[in-house]
Parts: structure tokens; sequence; C-alpha cells
């Protein structure tokens, strides 16, 4: 196998190990895509389209936290194509459930009120849906709101991946997807979660946040996920 591949991104010429994506190398570079359900620490899974990048020669975009580089791969992460497409999946995400940042506990601590800041999301062009999810907040420190939910399976993966509980599973499909706990039965009284939090920490919206927090009140710790994942491969 090579041991290391020549690509460039955006015309800079760099290098990569085998197995890498395109987002870790961009990474690695300081270079930055827009991302969602990527989270650092945990498998990849291309779920909310964020990452797309242009490579010449494929007739397609590709999410860049799942595509492989190869040698001689040439990436475009920044292009106008690339800023209306992400523009356009933004406001898709938001015009699917309720993401009313004035009434939110997450306001100010929301990936996707950032993300809708720096791409430009001045408006939404498409009709809300406005679904009415049932809120759960059955367990004792956590509130689940499917509501303002992007289904970015960060909780799922940070459960089963980084606390080895696997309680939280998605149920339905396409727009009436929902995360559901265990067999769909109220958080609270989950026989699998541990009330670890990580999946709280994880969730990059105000769909899963801590109990009696008032608007603007959660905040999360931006490093935890790659902290415990270094922790538990070093064995400390
Ligand atoms: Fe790549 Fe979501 S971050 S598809």
């Amino acid at each position: 196998m090579k041991e290391s591949i020549k690509l460039t991104i955006n015309e800079q010429a760099l290098t990569a190990k085998p197995g890498q994506t395109i987002l870790d190398v961009a990474w690695a570079n300081d270079i930055d895509i827009p991302r969602l359900c990527y989270l650092k620490g945990l498998s990849g899974v291309g779920a909310c389209r964020l990452c797309m990048v242009e490579v010449r020669g494929v007739p397609r975009l590709l999410a860049a936290c799942v595509a492989r580089v190869t040698d001689g791969m040439e990436v475009i992460t920044d292009s106008p194509k690339l800023k209306s497409y992400r523009k356009m999946v933004l406001e898709l995400l938001l015009a699917e459930r309720n993401h009313i940042c004035a009434f939110c506990v997450a306001s100010g601590n929301c990936e996707l009120q950032d993300l809708a800041q720096s791409l430009g999301v001045t408006h939404v062009r498409y009709p809300y849906r406005f679904p009415n999810f049932k809120v759960d907040a059955s367990h004792d420190r956590f509130v689940h709101d499917p509501n303002r939910c992007v289904l970015c399976t960060r909780c799922l993966r940070t459960c089963e991946e980084i606390e080895g509980a696997r309680t939280w599973n998605v149920r339905g499909r396409g727009i009436h997807s929902v995360m559901i706990t265990d067999l769909n039965q109220p958080w609270g009284e989950s026989p699998t979660c541990t009330t670890c939090g990580k999946c709280v920490q994880a969730c990059p919206t105000g769909a899963l946040v801590e109990k009696g927090r008032a608007t603007g009140e959660m905040t999360r710790t931006g490093n935890l996920l790659p902290k415990l994942t270094s922790m538990r491969e070093s064995g400390r």
C-alpha cells in the first residue's frame, strides 16, 4: 500500500495518509469545510450533506467527511456552486422542523444557528412544515425535543461508540424520522441509559438539552468527545 497520497485542495499541494477523508486532510491543513453531522471522535455517516465538495473529474458532489482521499485528487471546498448548495441544504433543514431561536435554550450555543449566520442564511425560501412531535421530558436531568432535531445521529453514535450503551435509535423514514430511546419508551424509563449526558453534549442544536435551562442558557463543552476518545485509545 502507498505510504502517502498526493492531492490538492483549493490548488494547494498536500500530502495525506491512505484512509484519511477529505475533511481530515482539510482540517489538518487549516482549511475549513462546513459540517453538522460530523463530530471529531465519532464515525462519519455523511448525513447532513453540508460538507459537500467538488472533485475534478467526478460528476457529483462528494461529502468530505466520508470521501477518502486518492492519489492525484483535486478538491475544491469553496465555490459559488458549493455555497448555493450548502445554503439550500441549510434552508431545507430549517424548514423541516421548528428552529425558532428566540425560544430555544441552545440559542447562542447552536451549530445550526452558527452555520446559518456564517453561510448568510437570512430567510428560508421553502414552506415550513411546522411538525408537532411530542417532547420527552421524562428523564430526571435531560429533555428531548424532536422538533429541534436535524437527524445528524451524533447522539446515537456518541451513545454507541463512546458510552457503549446503545440507547438511541432512529424510528421512521425520511422527514418522518425521529430519534427514540430503546424501543420507543420514554427516556426516563430507559433501561440502557446511563445518564452520562454525552449525547446531550454531542447534540448540535436544542434537541437534547439539560433540564432547567432558560433560553440561551444551554452551553456545551466543545472538545469533550475528542478528549474522551483519546483517553479511551491511550487507556487513561
Ligand atoms: Fe459531512 Fe454531514 S458533515 S455529511
